[in-house]
């Protein structure tokens, strides 16, 4: 248990823990890895674990262009729930092979949305890393190809998630408790 600004979170991964596997992944994303990738991660949840995956790949020898998009997820958990872009990539995708990062796979609507547009753009191939699986909770037709750990079914914050646009800046993810 840690207090910050006067409100009890319990951690379920710490820094440690989580600098441990984003080297996992990125040792497995260099491993099958194609030559002239971009990675695009997903805004606003996404950017802590980008920033340290993309250096975990430097590490393990994979050089990609880097790509930010902004959805926002209107009913997101609802089969009629609507995906909209914010804030679009820069980058040509076609001919080019993707790594799709986000912070967490719930419904996967929002993660489906992201992958069909980049396909339909003419991404070679789309893979998907998450930190995060919610298992149980999917809506769409999407799985991981790259997992950091398994989500226990509750609301986490911290490490780019946030509640209420609090939280973003913890190092570890925990829960809030009441
Ligand atoms: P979905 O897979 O389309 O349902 O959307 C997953 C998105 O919902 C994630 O990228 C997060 O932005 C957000 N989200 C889902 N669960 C949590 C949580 O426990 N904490 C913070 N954000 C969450
Ligand atoms: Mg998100």
């Amino acid at each position: 248990m840690i207090t910050v600004r006067g409100k009890t979170i319990d951690v379920l991964f710490s820094a440690e823990e989580i600098g441990v596997e984003v080297g996992r992944l990125a040792r497995e994303i260099a491993a099958s890895a194609a030559e002239d990738l971009v990675v695009v991660s997903v805004l606003k949840g996404a950017f802590v674990f980008a920033a340290d995956l993309i250096r975990a790949m430097h590490h393990a020898g994979v050089a990609p262009q880097v790509e930010f998009i902004s959805l926002s997820s209107y009913g997101a958990g609802t089969v009629g729930g609507e995906v909209n872009i914010l804030r679009d990539i820069d980058a040509d995708v076609a001919g080019r092979p993707v790594l799709l990062v986000d912070d967490i796979l719930e419904s996967g609507r929002t993660l489906a949305f992201a992958r069909d547009l980049l396909l339909s753009r003419g991404a070679t191939r789309v893979d998907l890393a998450v930190l995060l699986d919610k298992e149980g909770h999917r809506k769409a037709e999407i799985e991981a190809d790259f997992v950091g750990f398994s989500c226990p079914d509750y609301f986490v914050v911290g490490y780019g998630m946030d509640v209420g646009h609090a939280f973003r800046e913890l190092p570890f993810i925990g829960r809030v408790l009441d």
